[in-house]
């Protein structure tokens, strides 16, 4: 309801339009009209309301409501869809009841905020409302699982991508899918699959990204590791503007996977990551191996020569990077 009111009222934007044709527009009473509105200048929108006249938009907030973005999105079928909350437990869990439901691909789950945003390895991912980026992708692609973890690697290369175009910064990739800029955490990924034994159903791409915190907002745990577009690039960031820019280049590198295959991911991951070669902490379930990062194989494993001279293969932990 709240983006009909307001997609009525950019239809016209200098001039007012009358309690009595939004409540008619929209099969509302004029009580439910005025306290829309009332609840849309509490989340920041400015209007203006006249008894003779009706009501005027004057400006808006930087909210991710869908009127708000689709306005600016270029891409062709990436974020069509978006289902805007401004509180849920997880845009992941959300995005996965949808696509259950048939939710088609290329439709997005946004929220303000979520009360249990899901982090690698059973974390929580920090996310108080209005500040940041919380959204879910729906994916389709037709690949077999063991395929899915160039997935991951292709939102990563993606996010990268659109953090550099946006802000002239030049952001790493930390194994597995941390995205850094500075040396510091600046967005996360975290992908849910659902599929059978040789079939993909649907990979839900969840990305947490700091966009406009200060550094006191983080909670003291994190707060040397984390960062975020406004304190890499010292001013606000528009939420939407950093938004079309992610769906962009989402939709950019997905359509080069589909088409050219996992070569051009890895090899693309590979420059953004530049792990060869480093000395390395890589904690794994329980286990703590120390050694020398030799490459990502083809199903985004780490692989470790140990300072015992062994071998290993790293499916999922967290790494430091060592002089
Ligand atoms: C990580 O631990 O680095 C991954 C964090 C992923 C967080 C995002 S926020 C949007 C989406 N919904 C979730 O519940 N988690 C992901």
């Amino acid at each position: 309801m709240d983006d009909e009111i307001l997609k009525l009222l950019r239809e016209s934007p200098s001039a007012f339009l009358s309690g009595e044709e939004v409540s008619r527009r929209l099969k509302v009473s004029r009580t439910a009209v005025w306290k829309r509105m009332k609840r849309l200048r509490t989340l920041g929108y400015e209007i203006e309301a006249s008894t003779r006249s009706g009501y005027r938009l004057i400006r808006s907030p930087d909210l991710l409501l869908p009127s708000e973005i689709k306005p600016l999105l270029k891409t062709k079928w990436i974020g069509k869809t978006v289902h805007h909350f401004h509180v849920l437990d997880s845009t992941n869990s959300k995005a996965y009841q949808l696509a259950l439901n048939g939710a088609d691909e290329g439709e997005v789950v946004i929220s303000e905020s979520q009360g249990k945003g899901k982090g690698r390895l059973g974390r929580q991912w920090f996310s108080p409302p209005y500040l940041n980026l919380y959204l879910s992708v729906i994916l389709r692609p037709k690949m077999s699982p063991h395929q899915a973890s160039l997935i991951t690697l292709m939102a990563a290369v993606a996010t990268a991508d659109a953090i550099q175009k946006f802000s002239g910064l030049l952001p790493l990739i930390k194994w597995p899918n941390d995205i850094l800029l500075g040396g510091r955490k600046i967005a996360g990924l975290l992908n849910e699959i659902h599929s059978e034994t040789d079939r993909i159903h649907f990979v839900i791409l969840g990305i947490g990204m700091n966009l406009n915190m200060d550094e006191k907002m983080f909670p003291e745990e994190i707060r040397t590791v984390a960062t975020s577009l406004k304190i890499e690039m010292g001013r606000m960031i528009s939420r939407k503007a950093f938004l079309q820019a992610l769906l962009q280049e989402l939709e950019k590198w997905y359509t080069i996977f589909m088409r050219q295959g996992g070569a051009v991911i890895l090899k693309a991951w590979r420059d953004r990551a530049q792990i060869k070669g480093r000395g390395v902490k890589v904690t794994s379930f329980g286990e703590t191996l120390v050694g020398r990062a030799i490459d990502v194989d083809s199903d985004g494993a780490l692989i470790l020569q140990t300072e015992g001279g062994e071998r290993r293969r790293v499916v999922a932990g967290d790494i430091v990077y060592k002089k």
